[in-house]
């Protein structure tokens, strides 16, 4: 008997927000697969680019979410991780395609990475095929008209995930800083901010490309209330 061909992987970024931010080939691609995959989380970056993606596929395509739990214990993120792979994997061994679809770009800050990882891992055979995706802080750049590097600068991105902790031991190293993942700790990033002497030449913005969008230009602004999950840093160190 012949072996059945299997389907392919295409690991999709969507854009950042802006409906109008997804490129052609995730759309192409969106309305040609088997089967949709999306992470659930309590964090509803994935809801979001459900919504992005929605328009571009058939109703009747399924939909599946995989949950990414929010913790740092490696062992239970490990075997997540290769739990999830694995539910992919047997719809791909069936011959279907499928689209993991991610906000912004798949492989800047997102569950797509370590899918991509296991998969090498598990099922070596299978095809992968990724379409990047405009990040966040490029949008967010092209809001405020604000160059991310020129010349001979250089650009650092960064988790602010754990506060201020990277930003005061790299920040002192670079012309330029994008700050994502800003809700949790921001105040002990606003005091890294101080440190480095970058409060003033710092913009906070939040939903950037969606009906709550927000601009900070004066962050202090922004110490008071906790920033909402989608909500990112550009730090200028020199003024322009
Ligand atoms: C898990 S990361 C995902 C990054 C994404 N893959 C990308 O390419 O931009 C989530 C963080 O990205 C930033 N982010 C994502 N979408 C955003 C938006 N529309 N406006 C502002 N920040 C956003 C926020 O800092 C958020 O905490």
């Amino acid at each position: 008997m012949m072996k059945q061909k299997t389907g392919k992987l295409f690991g999709v970024g969507v854009g950042p927000g802006d409906p109008e931010l997804i490129s052609l080939k995730a759309v192409r691609i969106l309305g040609s697969v088997h089967m949709i995959f999306a992470a659930a989380s309590p964090k509803n970056s994935h809801s979001l680019a459900m919504r992005i993606a929605r328009p571009y596929f058939p109703p009747g395509t399924p939909v599946i979410r995989l949950s990414f739990p929010m913790t740092t214990d490696r062992k239970t993120l490990k075997e997540c991780w290769r739990q999830n792979t694995g539910i992919i994997t047997k719809e791909l061994e069936q011959g279907k395609d499928v689209a993991f679809i991610t906000l912004g770009d798949p492989l800047t800050y997102s569950t797509y990475g370590y899918i991509v990882r296991e998969m090498k891992k598990i099922a070596p055979h299978i095809r992968i095929e990724t379409v990047p995706g405009i990040t966040s802080y490029q949008a967010a750049a092209a809001l405020v008209h604000t160059p991310l590097a020129e010349g001979e600068e250089s650009l650092l991105v960064l988790s602010g995930a754990k506060g201020g902790e990277q930003l005061r031991r790299l920040g002192p190293q670079v012309d330029n800083i994008v700050l994502l993942k800003t809700y949790r700790h921001f105040e002990d990033i606003y005091s890294a901010l101080k440190e480095m002497d970058a409060v003033d030449t710092t913009t906070g913005i939040s939903c950037c490309g969606q009906p709550d969008e927000n601009v900070a230009t004066d962050i202090r602004e922004m110490v008071h209330k906790k920033p909402n999950y989608f909500t990112l840093l550009i730090i200028k160190k020199k003024r322009s």
